[in-house]
Order: C-alpha cells, then structure tokens, then sequence
C-alpha cells in the first residue's frame, strides 16, 4: 500500500488535489498496486469518485454538535473517506485523544492509520489496535533524505515494537528502492508527500514508487 498524503501543499489544493488523485489512480491501475489518496478533508468530495480509496487527514475525536473547527468522522464519512490518518508530526494530539479518535474511527468504520514519531512510540501506540501504526521521524520529514536510507534500523524496530498492527514507514521516501528497502524491513507500505505531490511529473514519480513491489 503507497499512501500518497497530499498535506496543504498548493500543487495539492482545491482543483489541483483531483489532478493529483487523477495520476494516483492511473499509476494504481496501470501497477496493480494499491494507492491511498489523503487530500484535505474539504477536497475529499472533490476526489471521491476516482477508484483510489480516499482518506482524511484528520479526525477529531467529538461528537456532533458545538465543536467549531473540528473533523468529524460522521463527516469524512459521509464525504466519502473510508480511512484516515490520526496524530500525524504535523498534527500531534495527546495521548488520550489518540485512542479516543482510533475508537471513534472503529465506531464508523473508518480504517485507521496512526502516526509514530520513535519504535518506542509504535509499540505504545499498537496496544490501541489501530488497523496501521506509521512510523515517520519527523526531522526526516519533507527532506532529501529518505528513512529508508538514514534510519533502516529504526525501521526494523518500529515494525517489531507495532507486534501484530501491521506497520508503514514515510519520510523523505521517493524512489522504488525507497520503498524495496522498506518492504523488506517489515513494513506492509509507505507514506510519501513531497516526492509526489511536489515533483514535476506526478503520475512518473507515482510509477517508479510502485516499482518497489516489483523488485
Ligand atoms: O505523511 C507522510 C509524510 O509525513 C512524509 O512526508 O514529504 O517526507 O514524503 P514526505
């Protein structure tokens, strides 16, 4: 599973995150291997009719009613999402909200992928049961330098502390061997950002990812 989290990157807003979606799609269907769309929640409409499942980037763990502001499974839901990420580096919750928002998730549903910045904080995050744990060190994050390459042994320790919760790795990812190195420590994916949304040829940099199963 490649999950392509489109954050709020400009190349990934609005009009621009059906374009992103569009070349997921084509690059899923013509690998055979299954991509993940994160756009914004307000874009997950826009998207929600390609084949590539959509995700949110976000849920808050509220129920419906006075909560300016916040993500609602109910809402993501109905919008057409049938997973989402919850404490992702960039939108870090405590740790009591984590397992509200993973229960809230299994409440409706939602496949849930939840964010590790250390192995240690995989395995204390697995003993939710969240359907993923992602392991990303967030100083790897949006950088040249791929987590794969820098940190291999974190990984294998990220994919041994998750125990049973099988477990996705991101940061600086943007090559097939990215992703071959990955597979190999363990990990059933990857979360990649930058090196999609970002890179001047979208639906290219999607293949050569996809590549990564083939080797
Ligand atoms: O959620 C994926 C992300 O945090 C990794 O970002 O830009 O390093 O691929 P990037």
């Amino acid at each position: 599973m490649i999950v392509i989290n489109f954050k709020t990157y400009k190349q990934s807003t609005g009009e621009n995150s059906v374009k992103v979606a569009e070349a997921c799609e084509k690059a899923m269907n013509e690998t055979d291997t299954e991509i993940v769309v994160v756009p914004q929640p307000q874009d997950i409409l826009r998207v929600k009719g390609l084949e590539t499942p959509v995700f949110s980037q976000h849920l808050d763990p509220v129920e419906p009613g006075s909560h300016t502001g916040s993500i609602l499974a109910e809402g993501i839901k109905q919008a057409g999402a049938t997973g989402t990420l919850i404490n992702h580096s960039e939108r870090r919750l405590d740790p009591d909200t984590v397992e509200k928002a993973v229960e809230k998730a299994r409440e409706h549903d939602i496949t849930s992928i939840v964010c590790a910045q250390s192995p240690e904080e995989c395995g204390k995050l697995s003993e939710l049961e969240p359907d993923y744990i992602a392991f990303e060190p967030p100083e790897l994050i949006g950088g040249d330098v791929s987590v794969s390459s820098a940190k291999p042994e974190l990984i294998e320790k990220a994919v041994e502390q998750s125990g049973d919760v099988p477990t996705l790795t991101g940061a600086g990812i943007k090559d097939s061997e990215d992703v071959r190195i990955s597979l190999e420590l363990g990990c059933k994916g990857v979360l990649v950002a930058s090196g999609v949304v970002k890179s001047e040829n979208c639906l290219e940099a999607l293949k050569e990812l996809c590549k990564g199963y083939e080797k």
